[in-house]
């Protein structure tokens, strides 16, 4: 059995799988909060309460991969990395700027009730280079 997701209690609603991720109380307008998915750097993500409406992106910023989406600034529907600036929209994950970069963030269904805040199972994707060979040993 994997590790990921092992803080979660995992439910299913209609058919589709999600995570208890937190109480509502916990994400305040106007802020983000950070969830780590697994030890691993990149299993990680970001949700905003943002007009009293819930978004959930991938936290690492794809321009430094610094993992502070969550501290970002939130304008007009959109978070703005506190690093250096790069904006991405909090409803679609898009880089606003496409001079700064075509990459943006990845999204994630999220929603609350009866108190409580879930997620859909996140997919993370590991960079190519991050992947273990199959067989380490083997020298060919
Ligand atoms: S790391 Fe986010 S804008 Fe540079």
């Amino acid at each position: 059995m994997s590790n990921d997701n092992f803080k979660f209690k995992a439910v299913e609603i209609e058919g589709k799988k999600y995570l208890v991720l937190c109480q509502s109380s916990e994400i305040y307008e106007g802020k983000g909060k950070k969830f780590q998915f697994g030890e691993e750097f990149e299993k990680q993500l970001a949700v905003f309460r943002y007009k009293g409406e819930l978004f959930a992106v991938y936290n690492i910023c794809p321009h430094r991969h610094i993992d502070k989406i969550h501290n970002g600034i939130l304008k007009d529907g959109f978070v703005m990395c506190p690093e250096h600036g790069w904006t991405y929209s909090l409803s679609t994950g898009e880089n606003k700027f496409q001079k700064q970069g075509k990459k943006g963030l990845k999204k994630f269904v999220v929603f609350e009730q009866n108190g409580y805040v879930y997620i859909e199972e996140p997919n993370f994707d590991i960079p190519k280079w991050k992947i273990e060979p199959l067989n380490p040993e083997h020298n060919d």
